[in-house]
């Protein structure tokens, strides 16, 4: 899979040759290319923005060194995402569609944003993507492409090991796509006084499956409420919904309610 990124900003991208995404490049499986914006610029300071119009504060990126470095970097396979506040939610889902393409183009704005006309012009050439990390306002869309990148790459495959396996994950589509995952353990079994619990070293992998499941969905009734409200009940089998009406779910809409 091939990513392309166009900043003005490239020193952000020096993680991508680290760990996972670093190895996968290694390994063939991942290829990087990051561009400088301002090598499309067309004058003497190389300038990228100028003032909104309607006035406001803050600058606006021009639209010709944009057209400029897209035109040159875009393939009509790829998919061109801009991060940007404003845009549909970037989740595991998405992650998941977007690893799907083999040419993936980032355009990451500063200031006030991209002039609108390039993500317009754009849309009738490839399939464009505004999307946001989440509601917050970064200083621009540098860091919320590497968030991206990062997990859109483990889900192509070969990115991880065999033993790592993507479909128990917080999120994953199918039976955790609107939970959480629960807490972890490894070695020592008690640490401070604080033993690892004891279906964990039972060696019973169907109570264990179960106790994972539980762990899951009470993490999730705790700390996102939003998530569970959503949960379709055709995901829930009886011992699910036996734990979620043993949860003081009072505070919020109870999901195996009819
Ligand atoms: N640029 C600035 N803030 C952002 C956010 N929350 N998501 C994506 N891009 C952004």
């Amino acid at each position: 899979m091939r990513f392309d990124i166009i900043s003005i900003f490239p020193e952000y991208f020096t993680p991508l040759s680290a760990s996972l995404l670093g190895k996968a490049r290694d390994r063939g499986l991942l290829s990087f290319g990051v561009h400088d914006l301002r090598d499309w610029a067309y004058d003497r300071h190389r300038t990228v923005d100028d003032t909104p119009y309607g006035g406001g504060p803050g600058m606006v990126m021009r639209p010709e060194p944009w057209g400029q470095a897209l035109d040159d970097v875009l393939t009509p396979q790829a998919r061109l995402v801009v991060p940007t506040p404003s845009g549909r939610p970037f989740t595991q889902k998405v992650a998941g569609e977007l690893a799907d393409a083999s040419h993936l183009v980032f355009a990451c704005g500063r200031y006030e944003g991209i002039d609108s006309r390039v993500m317009a012009h754009y849309s009738s050439v490839v399939e464009v993507d505004e999307l946001s990390i989440g509601d917050y306002v970064l200083a621009g869309g540098e860091v919320a492409v590497l968030v991206m990148i990062e997990a859109i790459s483990r889900l192509v495959p070969g990115v991880l090991g065999n033993a790592e396996s993507v479909s128990d994950d917080s999120f994953a589509p199918g039976r955790m796509e609107r939970l959480v995952e629960g807490p972890v353990y490894t070695k020592p079994p008690a640490w401070r006084g604080l033993e690892v619990p004891a279906v964990l070293t039972s060696g019973h992998h169907g109570r264990i499956a179960r106790w994972r499941r539980d762990e899951a969905l009470r993490r999730t009734a705790e700390r996102r409420p939003d998530l569970l409200a959503g949960l379709d009940r055709a995901d829930l089998d009886k011992h699910d919904r036996r734990l979620l009406e043993s949860l003081d779910l009072a505070e919020h809409p109870d999901p195996v309610a009819d």
